[in-house]
């Protein structure tokens, strides 16, 4: 059997995350100049499947009945969305460029590449539908109750308005938009994060709901602006997106501070983006400014920045 390869890229919600969980609207975008990929090759000898992760230098043979191994459970979700009696012997290697646990979409590109390369090994040719319904299966293993809005704006590598038990929204975008996403360099852990929210929102449904309210409001406008290219309006709506996730308790002083600093050196407007409480601020910038703005935000405490423009290519009719 030919060894078979995927790859699926990094994402980022830019309006509307954690609202988006309780099926309040949500923009998301890919990040193409990230990716992670899975290549998948027959290992005639053996009968077991062993893990290749460049990244994690891990390499080892997945013992089968070790059900709480997060690869074992992803190809268990695969194999079980198949109907197939057992997985073949195989090599998985994995490599990602993807920033870990900062909000820009790794676990759900594992999700997405490792179904499509496995499935595809398989012999099986999927809907895109099937698989980012598999995906999210394997989205539930690592974050308890996910949206799925981040295996579907990978699944589609396509901007989209997303809510949740309703038809994918594309969205058309008027201008291209540059981001530029600054780590702060302070890991988060989206379950445990959603799982505070949750809380929060059990004890005060009111507060959190009123923000959840705002958020949404902003999520249309900005669907609206997105499709406009108006760059001023989409990056004052994220400071509005950024100050309602500040008021839920998401934000941190590092991440006000490059989303303060991010605005002083130019952006049109910034936010933490994902769960919060770490990982990235993206900014809306303006395209010549990307070497300017990484500066500035280098020296005001980002660990790492990374610039990726939503290109007119990847606007869909
Ligand atoms: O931090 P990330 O990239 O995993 O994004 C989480 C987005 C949430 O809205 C907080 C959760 C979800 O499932 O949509």
């Amino acid at each position: 059997m030919p060894a078979i390869s995927a790859s699926a890229p990094g994402k980022s919600i830019l309006f509307g995350e954690h609202a988006v969980v309780y099926g309040y609207p949500a923009i998301a975008v890919p990040i193409l100049d990230v990716n992670l990929s899975v290549i998948v090759q027959a290992l005639p000898t053996d009968n077991r499947i062993q893990i290749v992760n460049r990244n994690l230098d891990e390499d080892f043979f997945l013992e089968r009945d070790a059900p709480n191994n997060s690869y074992a459970r992803a190809l268990e979700a695969i194999r079980r969305n198949l109907a197939v009696k057992r997985l073949p012997a195989m090599r998985l290697t994995m490599s990602s460029n993807i920033p870990v646990a900062s909000g820009l979409g790794s676990s759900a590109a594992f999700a997405v590449a490792l179904t499509r390369s496995v499935t595809r090994f398989l012999g099986f040719d999927l809907t895109i539908e099937r698989l980012n319904a598999i995906a999210f299966e394997i989205e539930k293993f690592q974050h308890g109750t996910p949206s799925g809005i981040d295996n579907t704006v990978i699944t589609y590598q396509k901007p989209i308005f997303f809510q949740k038990d309703k038809p994918v929204e594309f969205l058309a975008p008027g201008a291209p938009l540059t981001l530029l996403f600054a780590n702060s360099g302070i890991p988060s852990l989206t379950k445990e994060v959603v799982f505070q929210l949750r809380r929060q929102r059990e004890e005060n449904p009111a507060l959190v709901n009123a923000q959840f309210d705002e958020i949404a409001s902003i999520t249309h406008r900005a669907r609206e602006m997105i499709t406009l290219g108006n760059h001023s309006e989409i990056g004052h709506l994220m400071l509005e997106n950024h100050h309602c996730l500040r008021e839920l308790g998401l934000s941190l002083p590092e991440l006000d501070h490059l989303v303060d600093m991010a605005v002083e050196a130019g952006a049109f407007g910034a936010k933490l983006c994902g769960s919060g409480k770490g990982g990235n601020v993206a900014a809306l910038i303006p395209h010549g400014e990307r070497q300017t703005i990484t500066d500035r935000l280098m020296t005001e405490g980002a660990a790492a920045c990374l610039a990726s423009t939503v290109k007119p290519s990847h606007i869909i009719p």
